[in-house]
């Protein structure tokens, strides 16, 4: 069901200490009373002691990754059943970072996202465009095959299971934010492209969040979008203070 949420995706920082404490934080200084989803994305190896953490908090865990075999000789991966044994349900799959630096295809994250929806986990999908696709104005339909090729071949009922960011990849990290209405011109697309696929229902029922250099400053405006539905948050989710403006912004 559409709804806010607000997550943050730590990528590769904080080792186990730094993870505690800034978990602490987050406890001590996130909202309780806002009707919006909190989520953080720890690296792996503090998954496990997170979830545990967070467990009797308003704050979910998700998995940065995951691998799409059930298990086998894949040395370094992590199985969705490893994820779900440790009580994580949620899993980002498709990140910017992961489809460049690891090159995930669009074919390798439709796998990944089976594997995950069989294993009854939620995806947060992400989906975005390079600075060369917008400045040839091919941003739309790179934004169209990620989700053709990644997600068009799901089931209805599978895009309960489901949760879409829209992360530029030119936004990502730069300090460069896309404007309110390129947030909102590319989220009404999104919602435009699945009611089309599917349904009006389903377009209406996907909550989809704006990723790229969200800040205190900004997330307002950015969240006020009528097609945003919260945000991915990076570099701005590892400081506490600035995570909890941000959650208070929706
Ligand atoms: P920044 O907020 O640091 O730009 O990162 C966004 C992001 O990649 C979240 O997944």
């Amino acid at each position: 069901m559409r709804h806010s949420i607000v997550a943050g995706n730590w990528k590769m920082h904080k080792n186990a200490l730094e993870t505690e404490d800034l978990l602490n934080e987050l406890i001590e200084k996130l909202p309780t009373d806002k009707e919006v989803e909190i989520i953080v994305a720890p690296a792996f190896t503090n998954l496990s002691s997170a979830a545990q953490h967070l467990e009797y908090t308003n704050i979910g865990v998700a998995a940065q990754n995951m691998h799409q075999a059930e298990g086998g000789a894949f040395t370094g991966e992590i199985s969705a059943s490893m994820l779900t044994s440790i009580g994580v349900n949620t899993v980002i799959l498709g990140h910017s970072e992961r489809r460049h630096y690891f090159n995930e295809t669009n074919a390798v994250l439709a796998d990944k996202v089976n594997t995950a929806m069989k294993h009854e986990m939620r995806v947060i999908f992400c989906i975005g465009e390079e600075l060369k696709d917008r400045q040839t104005k091919q941003h739309f339909n790179v934004i169209f095959d990620q989700l053709t090729d990644g997600l068009f071949h799901l089931k209805k009922e599978n895009w309960e299971q489901l949760v879409l960011a829209y992360e530029p990849v030119w936004a990502i990290g730069t300090g460069e934010t896309a404007t309110p209405e390129q947030v909102q011109e590319m989220h009404a697309y999104i919602r435009n492209q699945i009611a089309r696929k599917y349904d009006e229902s389903v377009a209406e029922n996907i909550s989809i969040l704006y990723g790229g250099s969200v800040k205190a400053a900004n997330a307002k405006e950015i969240f006020s979008q009528i097609d945003v539905d919260g945000g991915l948050i990076g570099g701005a989710a590892l400081v506490a203070d600035d995570f909890a403006r941000i959650v208070e912004a929706i």
